[in-house]
């Protein structure tokens, strides 16, 4: 008797358990909800290097509409190069609670005390577009792919001076980035990869004899900094009035640079431009190459980029795989970072409309 009631409460208890279980359900995961609105929701900061340049304001306004439109809080902040100033608001995003930081670092290597922090908070770290170096806490990394840019501007010079049947010598320059930016040397050597066989070879002429990615950097990325270094060149080795046939520039603010020196220093009108290369397809870099002054950039489409982000912030957020393609490229120095590399594309005076216009990306009045 005494054992068949201990039985029936034993049961009853598995029973109380089983369904209280079954409401509780502890085996489906917190999830974070994919649009979690209003008050109370999930915050995301997204620190930018700078307001200075175009695509960097882009970048932050893309992130943040599409941020919002997911339902996140945007804590969105630019911190006028300055590393010290990025590094007290990507604190200040972790103090504030924020659950995932989106970083486009001005210094790459310069933020460890921030990721450390983030670290000992669970709070997830994405690199946008520059890879942060030298710490263990960077959780994943979204860019275009980097050296591929390099290899299209680099490939772009080659085939429209048909280096491989002409007989040459040509003449070149080149200007690179900022050091502190990992995507720099990316950059550099893809162009190189692509025409350093032919400076070898003699058939390319670098009348300046800076070839070394530490000779031709451009600290900050700055226009007057590259063009100053142009004028330097222009004076001492082409004022004889020596033709130019390509000036490789990594991006658009370089770019504009050197083609601001050109255009006071050199025989544009004799000898006409020279090649200039150049990335992001910024508004003053699309005008000069509807003028004949730039011969051609590498578009970026950063609403690829910011889409491909949210999308994983998302993922991390709800627990699921986060997306990507590249697991084996992106080494800071403590781990290969997993990447999501998004494809860039070439861009001249020829698909410009097709590309920028016709895309929503620029509108014609932009480019008047
Ligand atoms: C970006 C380029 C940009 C450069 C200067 C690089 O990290 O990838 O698109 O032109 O920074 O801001």
């Amino acid at each position: 008797m005494k054992n068949k009631k201990a039985l029936i409460a034993i049961l009853a208890a598995i029973v109380v358990i089983v369904a209280a279980l079954l409401i509780w359900q502890p085996w489906k995961k917190a999830e974070t909800p994919a649009t979690p609105a209003g008050e109370g929701a999930v915050k995301v900061g997204v620190s930018m290097p700078t307001k200075d340049l175009q695509r960097w304001n882009q970048d932050g306004e893309n992130m943040e509409k599409l941020l919002k439109e997911a339902g996140y809080e945007v804590e969105l902040q630019f911190a006028s190069n300055d590393v010290a100033t990025q590094l007290a608001q990507v604190e200040t995003m972790i103090d504030n609670g924020c659950k995932v930081v989106v970083i486009a670092a001005i210094e790459g290597s310069s933020l460890g005390q921030a990721l450390d922090k983030a670290a000992e908070k669970g709070v997830k770290v994405i690199a946008y577009d520059r890879l942060l170096m030298d710490n263990e806490h960077v959780d994943y990394y979204a860019t275009f792919d980097n050296y591929k840019v390099g290899t299209v501007q680099g490939t772009y010079v080659k085939d429209t001076l048909k280096l491989d049947e002409a007989e040459g010598p040509f003449t070149f320059e080149f200007t690179a980035g900022d050091p502190g930016d990992n995507n720099a040397g990316f950059f550099f050597n893809g162009a190189m990869d692509v025409l350093k066989p032919y400076i070898d070879s003699g058939k390319v002429v670098v009348k300046s004899g800076q070839t070394e990615f530490s000779a031709v950097a451009t600290p900050s990325w700055k226009s007057e900094t590259a063009q100053k270094r142009a004028e330097d060149i222009l004076a001492a080795n082409y004022s004889d009035g020596s033709k130019i046939d390509a000036w490789v520039c990594s991006n658009d603010s370089t770019a504009l640079g050197v083609t601001n020196a050109l255009e006071a220093n050199y025989d544009v009108a004799g000898l006409g431009w020279p090649i200039i290369t150049g990335q992001d397809c910024d508004k003053t870099n699309v005008k000069n190459m509807i003028a004949g002054k730039q011969s051609m950039s590498v578009f970026k489409d950063t609403r690829t980029l910011a889409a491909q982000v949210v999308k994983m912030v998302g993922q991390i957020l709800k627990g699921e795989k986060v997306d990507v393609n590249d697991e084996k490229t992106y080494n800071n120095n403590k781990k290969v970072v997993p990447s999501f590399l998004c494809e860039p594309v070439f861009g001249d005076a020829g698909n410009y409309k097709t590309l920028l216009i016709d895309s929503g990306y620029y509108t014609e009045e932009d480019l008047k």
